[in-house]
């Protein structure tokens, strides 16, 4: 299997022949499997034919087997040189004039882009969560459907890595439908000090919505635009702290916040949840494909509500039987848990009360704990 670096050496080797001052720039290099995708800065005009030809065969020849390419015409020494993963962050703000509205995700949809790339990044490249290095896993969980248990694996998966000792934020992406405030039986508001907004803490876990600034639950009618400017108002109000993970409980489908945690987030990974039935599974693999043309790595799968265990002991298969295997399978990746159905035994006389998250002794608490194990051995061995 090519390495990264493999590909950018063999990838700058072809594009020196073309650029003797180095104005061409190779960047945001990301390789899956034997699949590249790259982008191209500082081609002069009617070059790019050659050039892309002269990398498909210098990159077939160190071992891949689709590229896929983004030409930009941009100042390659006006990027940062960093190959790292804000590259596309920057590379989505270069270019935007105040004012104009965002492009509907032209980059992040995969088609190379023509023009000067716009987007909601604009400007974030630098954020200390975002900037490449800056050692923050960023984790978006995905469904094809609505209702199979996205935000109830975000927060319990947070919880289980902060009980894991990690430094652990939620943003809870699902800007209309938000959920995760009421699930975890937040009551308080966030403080602002300083002109930041401070995330409200719970079970060890810093969280964001925008269930905090709505008053008595009240609907909220935006169009996609503001949308956009939400998700980056999460990173750009917000006192984050220091972070080892941060999870995003993303709306249901494969909208336009997905695309804008692209945009914003290129180096995301992603969890998929789907439950056992055929069909959820089915429609879940939507979710899955996006993430693969958004180039979010997919860690794993989660099946939720999978069985049912009874008093006696006995498993029943309620929604059928399979789905999160064979979506594991058809993603090419893994089934990182089964999680069965049952809600928490919680009472809301208790002090710490939540309605979602389940303890860490009970069997689902110890079932997102070794969730928690295996996604912090996939996130450290990436890093
Ligand atoms: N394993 C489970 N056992 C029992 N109930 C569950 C389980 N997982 C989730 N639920 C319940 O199912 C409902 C839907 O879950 P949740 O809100 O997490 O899904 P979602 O995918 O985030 O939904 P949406 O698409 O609306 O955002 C909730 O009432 C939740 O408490
Ligand atoms: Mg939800």
């Amino acid at each position: 299997m090519p390495t990264r670096e493999e590909m950018i050496t063999a990838a700058e080797a072809a594009a020196a022949q073309y650029s003797a001052d180095g104005a061409i720039a190779i960047r945001d290099v990301m390789v899956r499997d034997r699949h590249v995708s790259l982008t191209v800065l500082g081609v002069s005009e009617g070059a790019e034919p050659s050039l892309e030809s002269a990398l498909r065969e210098a990159l077939a020849g160190a071992g891949a087997e689709t590229v896929h390419f983004r030409f930009r015409a941009g100042d390659a020494h006006a990027e940062a040189p960093a190959q790292g993963a804000a590259s596309a962050a920057a590379a989505a703000g270069a270019g935007r004039a105040a004012g104009e509205p965002a492009a509907a995700g032209a980059a992040a949809g995969g088609e190379a882009a023509t023009g000067p790339v716009r987007g909601h990044g604009a400007g974030l490249e630098a954020h200390p969560l975002l900037r490449a290095g800056s050692g923050v896993q960023f984790i978006a969980i995905a469904s094809g459907k609505g209702g199979v248990g996205k935000s109830t694996v975000t927060v319990n998966l947070a919880v289980a890595l902060a009980r894991k000792g990690k430094r652990v934020g939620i943003i809870d992406a699902d800007i209309y439908g938000f959920s995760v405030p009421d699930m975890m039986g937040i009551e308080d508001r966030p403080k602002i000090v300083n002109e930041r907004v401070i995330p409200i803490e719970k079970f060890g876990v810093q969280v964001m919505s925008m269930g905090f600034f709505v008053e008595d639950n009240a609907p909220i009618v935006w169009r996609g635009p503001m949308l956009g400017k939400m998700l980056r108002n999460f990173f750009q109000e917000i006192e984050w702290g220091e972070l080892d993970y941060l999870l995003l409980d993303l709306p249901p489908g494969t909208g336009d916040v997905a695309l804008d945690v692209h945009q914003l987030i290129p180096q995301s990974k992603e969890i998929i949840v789907t439950t056992p039935h055929a069909t959820a599974a089915f429609v879940a693999a939507r979710a899955g494909a996006m993430a693969i043309k958004t180039e979010h790595e997919i860690i794993g799968v989660i099946e939720n509500m999978s069985h049912f265990v009874s008093k006696s002991g006995e498993v029943e298969y309620v929604f059928g039987r399979g789905g999160g295997a064979r979506l594991a399978e058809s993603l090419n990746s893994e089934l990182l848990a089964q999680i069965p159905l049952g809600a928490p035994d919680n009472h809301p006389s208790e002090p710490d009360f939540s309605p979602s998250v389940y303890k860490a002794e009970t069997e689902n608490g110890k079932l997102y704990l070794e969730v928690a194990d295996r996604v912090i051995a996939k996130c450290e061995a990436s890093a």
